[in-house]
Parts: structure tokens; C-alpha cells; sequence
């Protein structure tokens, strides 16, 4: 009865596209960025699903969401669940695939009239993306006691706001503690946002592993002075030095090859003019790799870089790291029952790293842990264009429901 037992794909569906209302952008895609306007909206709308299905929810201090389904004993929950904020060019699925398909299976077990075991809970936790506040995953982080409630609220994002200030504007400030979280197994379904599934021909990825983050922000600050009478010899030009520095990046990264990336995915100069040469120019390095002694390397190296280069121009740096996370090797039993359910089901399925950051690496440090990856279409994400088809997001969503059920049992 309970191996028989199906999501409905097409409920599924449909409340992707509701939540991707929240925050659309024209041509696709949505804007949800961390503790927005958009990101209340999204999470009331998260809030009413999760009470229309019978669970208790509750908000703790770091505005996490939690909707909680009894089970037929007490005890810690098996928990999923992900996040619903977006980087400022998102799509409908990173991370709202990861709550809604916990939501689905909620609804699916209420229509089938199963009471499991074990409590069932489904998460949406705060700010995953990192894009307005660093670092990423800090909901979670926070939620796993790996990073003080007091640092985070008290952190400002790229607009100068600060998290306890939008929290409490927001309304998403609650009640329940943080740091000492008790859950039986975490299990996150999310899209690939990678082209390897597709390229493989294979729907179902098991996660075996989530790779190294290292997030630094540095800032240049030389002199400004006339594009046309300055003599190159003179110059102490902040622009070209992360310009150069951009150019490194690229260059460590290929050199390194392997599964090192690199990438400056945000540059701000001053002035900003065509005829001045920018005083200060501040921008940020985003370095992953799975293995940490090889990320260790290409962080000493454009360390390095650019203490010799602020040397050669005349120019200050000041570096802040936003962001570092070693790799997280998840839970090999979980890995095992996330292929094993996809086997059962008829899927195609292959073990593989995650080259994105994820809530559930956070969960890893307090509870055994795994994520389901599903296909992302031409590997595309982060951007409007991200797509999953709707038969792949209900194979996924049926793995997670058959993963529950065996862990809640
Ligand atoms: C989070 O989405 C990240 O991997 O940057
Ligand atoms: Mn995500
Ligand atoms: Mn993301």
C-alpha cells in the first residue's frame, strides 16, 4: 500500500507556479530576495498551505518556518524541506521545489489517510541564497548552532539593512529557540541547478556530498584622477586591479581544473565614471571546490595575487570573508535510501556531488542527512530561464515521499 502510494505532480506543479507568482519577474522567474517584502509574502502564502493541511507551525528566533505533522509517537521528526527566498534573477524551483514537494507529500499522506510513526516536518528556512545577507544557508546554519543568533541578526546585507531589523519588519521574527534542534533524519529534495543529470540521461540524482564554499569580499582603494592627463605610470587604479583580479580568478580556476570554479559575480567602482580612474572598487570571489586542501590552495594563491598586485599598483585592500563552509559528506545509509527509493520506483539514478550550497548541508551536523537532485534543463540556474520538467519534479517529489515513509517508520 505505502510502496504503491503517489504524489500528485500536477498539485505540485501548481503550487510552484503560485509561490513563483510572488515576486515574478517579466519573462519569467522571480525576485524573492532574504527578509523582502516579496519573501513575507511568500512565507504567508507558505504559512496558510501549511495550516490548510492540518500542520502546527511555528516560526523560530531566526524566522525559520517550520509545519509540523504529529505521528503516531512522539519524539524528533523526520524532517525536509528547504528554502523559498531567491537570488535577485531566480527561478521557480531552487528551493521552493524543496518545500513544496514536502508540502505534496504532506497532502498525499492526509488524502491516504497514513499516520506515520514518526513526526513528520516540513522547513523553509532563512536567507539560503546569501545574496543580500552573507553568508548562504544562514537560516539553517543558525538552526544547527553553527553560527550565533546574535551574530546573525546583527548581520547588514549589500543594502546596508540589517537582518534583525527586516526580520521584525517583515513580521518573521518567532518565537521558537534556535541551536539545539532535535531531528531524527533530514532529507532535502532540490533541482541539480548542474548540467550533469541531463547530460547523463539519468532523472534522479543521490547526493553524496556537498562542495566547499569560500566567499571573500575585498575592497581596492587607490586614487581617483583624469582618464586623459594621468600618465599610466601614476596611476593607483583600484578598477583595474579587480578587473585584473577577476581575470586571475578565471585563470586559477582553469589552471587548478578538476571540480575547482571560480567566479566575481558582483563589482561596484567609484566613481563609476568613463573619464575617472576609480578610486575604489569593491567586489566579491566566490571559490568552491569538493576537495577542502585543493580550496585551500586556490584561496592562498589568490591571496597571494592580490597582496602582490595592491603592491605593484600603490593601492589599500581590505578583504572580509562572507562565506566558509569545508565540503559535507552526507550520510552514506541516507544516500543508499534515496537510491534505493529511486530504484524501487523505476528511475534512473546516479550518485553525485552537489556544486551548490544547501540547508541540508547545515542539517548534516546534527542529524543524518541526504538531498535528492533532480534535472535541471541545459543546467541552468540562478537565472529566469531555470527549468524543471514536470515529470522530473514528480519523480523527485515520489523518491522524497518514499524516503520519508521509510525513515518515519
Ligand atoms: C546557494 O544557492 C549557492 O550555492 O550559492
Ligand atoms: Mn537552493
Ligand atoms: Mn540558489
Amino acid at each position: 500500500m505505502r510502496d504503491a502510494l503517489r504524489i500528485n505532480g500536477q498539485r505540485l506543479v501548481a503550487r510552484l507556479a503560485a509561490l513563483g507568482e510572488i515576486g515574478a519577474l517579466e519573462g519569467g522567474g522571480v525576485c524573492r530576495l532574504a527578509l523582502s517584502d516579496e519573501d513575507r509574502q511568500g512565507r504567508e502564502r507558505v504559512i496558510d498551505w501549511m495550516r490548510e493541511l492540518g500542520l502546527s507551525v511555528s516560526v523560530d528566533a531566526m524566522g525559520n518556518l517550520f509545519g509540523l505533522r504529529p505521528g503516531r509517537e512522539e519524539g524528533p521528526p523526520v524532517m525536509t524541506g528547504s528554502h523559498i527566498d531567491t537570488v535577485r534573477t531566480g527561478g521557480l524551483y531552487d528551493g521552493n521545489l524543496g518545500v513544496l514537494a514536502g508540502l505534496e507529500v504532506i497532502e498525499t499522506l492526509n488524502d491516504a489517510g497514513i499516520t506515520t510513526r514518526r513526526p513528520l516536518c516540513v522547513a523553509a528556512f532563512t536567507n539560503e541564497e546569501g545574496a543580500r545577507f552573507a553568508p548562504d544557508m544562514m537560516g539553517s546554519l543558525v538552526y544547527v548552532g553553527g553560527m550565533p543568533l546574535e551574530e546573525a541578526l546583527e548581520t547588514r546585507g549589500i543594502d546596508g539593512a540589517r537582518v534583525g531589523d527586516c526580520l521584525d519588519a517583515i513580521g518573521a521574527r518567532g518565537e521558537a529557540p534556535v541551536g539545539a534542534p532535535d531531528v531524527h533524519a533530514f532529507v532535502e529534495l532540490h533541482i541539480e541547478q548542474g548540467p550533469v543529470l541531463e547530460e547523463s540521461g539519468v532523472t534522479i540524482g543521490a547526493v553524496e556530498k556537498v562542495q566547499g564554499i569560500s566567499w571573500t569580499e575585498f575592497t581596492f582603494t587607490g586614487t581617483s584622477n583624469h582618464a586623459g592627463t594621468t600618465p599610466m605610470r601614476l596611476r593607483h587604479d583600484a578598477g583595474y586591479a579587480a578587473m585584473a583580479t577577476a581575470t586571475f580568478v578565471r585563470e586559477l580556476a582553469t589552471r587548478l581544473g578538476g571540480d575547482q570554479v571560480g567566479t566575481v559575480g558582483a563589482l561596484t567602482l567609484s566613481p563609476n565614471l568613463v573619464n575617472v580612474v576609480a578610486n575604489q572598487a569593491r567586489f566579491t570571489v566566490d571559490l568552491r571546490n569538493t576537495d577542502n586542501e585543493l580550496l585551500k590552495q586556490a584561496e592562498r594563491s589568490l591571496a597571494d595575487f592580490v597582496t602582490q598586485l595592491a603592491e605593484e599598483e600603490g593601492i589599500e585592500v581590505e578583504r572580509r570573508t562572507l562565506a566558509r563552509f569545508d565540503p559535507v559528506p552526507f550520510d552514506p545509509a541516507m544516500v543508499d535510501r534515496v537510491e534505493a527509493s529511486a530504484r524501487a520506483l523505476g528511475h534512473s539514478v546516479m550518485r553525485m556531488p552537489s556544486g551548490a550550497g544547501h540547508d541540508a548541508q547545515m542539517l548534516a551536523r546534527v542529524c543524518p542527512t541526504s538531498m535528492i537532485f533532480v534535472p535541471s534543463v541545459g543546467g541552468i540556474s540562478h537565472n529566469i530561464k531555470e527549468y524543471t520538467a514536470p515529470d522530473d519534479l514528480e519523480a523527485g517529489a515520489n523518491v522524497l515521499l518514499q524516503v520519508l515513509l521509510g525513515l518515519s517508520e
